[in-house]
């Protein structure tokens, strides 16, 4: 990780950041954030569960599951969801929403790639979708 300037981060080159891997930056923001590579996508999110503070970024990443009905179950968005390690709260790594209850989420950063590095911006946590009802 190297610092590029004082409210950004650098946290890797693109190129060791393939889809499904991840990379932390840490100490940002004083947990750390964690840049997740989802299908091509980045996502950034604090390492910081909004339930009771866990590690989130260092859970599983996996699938959504859906019950059809008992005994029966279907599995999409592959590597879409994380799973906080203390309590099992799932999240959705696009968004930050907690599936539990969406009035809760993880906090997220913007990340861009500039000469390709992979950035963090930590002045402006990303608020792009809307406030819980
Ligand atoms: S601290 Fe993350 S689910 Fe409880």
């Amino acid at each position: 990780m190297t610092r590029a300037g004082q409210r950004e981060v650098v946290v890797c080159a693109l190129a060791d950041l393939p889809p499904g891997e991840r990379r932390e930056a840490e100490g940002a923001a004083g947990h750390g954030v964690t840049v997740f590579n989802v299908g091509g996508e980045l996502h950034a999110l604090l390492n910081h569960c909004p339930h009771r503070g866990g590690p989130l970024c260092r859970g599983r990443v996996g699938p959504l599951a859906r019950s059809t009905r008992v005994g029966f179950w279907t599995f999409e968005r592959e590597g879409e969801i994380l799973r906080c390690p203390y309590h099992n709260w799932e999240f959705d790594l696009k968004t930050g929403r907690a599936l539990y209850d969406d009035r809760l989420r993880a906090r997220r950063y913007p990340v861009t790639v500039r000469g390709g590095q992979v950035t963090i911006h930590l002045s402006r946590p990303n608020r792009r979708f809307p406030a819980p009802k």
